[in-house]
């Protein structure tokens, strides 16, 4: 029998605590996963990729550098393909505001690409992004996988109830699974592309 969601996420509070203590910062994996792949679930939904968007990013996992304001995030998850399965070698480039709100549309602040490891898994160390005016917080994301299209989304943090629900172009399969206090957030998503 299929757990409820609403019980599934207070146990997921429940155990936040513990899945912080005693390790200086947690793992994005030990969250649930985000519902993705299989029965009832279709590949990952796609959504504009806003006015903000510079190619060639650098390669790394860290867009975090020292003197950055605003609370440390942890993002990361998995890239699955329809039937559920890890692929590798997808790449993940990752661009979001600052905390005052603000893009670096000059250089390369807060932008960065990696690629998915053998298990599927991608992870970067950054900071939480500000809402500026007219869209609740989001992370701007495209993964490509080696034989396939391009996925351009957004991903949206579940606390912020009220500015996800005035926005637009929020889409709530696209909340992340989230813990953390204002110094510190693990943040994951699973992503699902279409291809398999
Ligand atoms: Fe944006």
């Amino acid at each position: 029998m299929k757990t409820p969601l609403t019980t599934r996420r207070n146990l997921l509070l429940a155990a936040l605590p513990l899945a912080l203590a005693g390790d200086s910062w947690a793992q994005p994996s030990k969250l649930d996963p985000t519902p993705a792949c299989g029965e009832n679930h279709g590949p990952t939904p796609s959504q504009t990729e806003g006015p903000y968007f510079t190619p060639n990013s650098p390669l790394r996992t860290s867009l975090y550098e020292p003197g950055m304001d605003g609370t440390r995030l942890r993002v990361g998850g998995l890239a699955l393909d329809r039937n559920c399965r890890p692929l590798s070698n997808v790449l993940v480039d990752l661009w979001h505001a600052d905390a005052q709100g603000r893009y670096d549309n000059s250089g390369y602040r807060l932008r960065g690409h990696q690629f998915t490891d053998a298990e599927g898994r991608w992870q970067f160390d950054t900071i939480l992004p500000a809402l500026y005016p007219g869209r609740t917080r989001h992370l701007h994301v495209k993964l490509q996988p080696r034989d396939g299209r391009v996925l351009t989304t957004q991903l949206y943090f579940p606390a912020d109830t009220a500015s996800n629900a005035r926005d637009r172009i929020f889409d709530k399969r696209l909340l992340m699974n989230t813990a953390g206090d204002a110094e510190q957030m693990i943040a994951r998503y699973d992503f699902v592309l279409a291809v398999g």
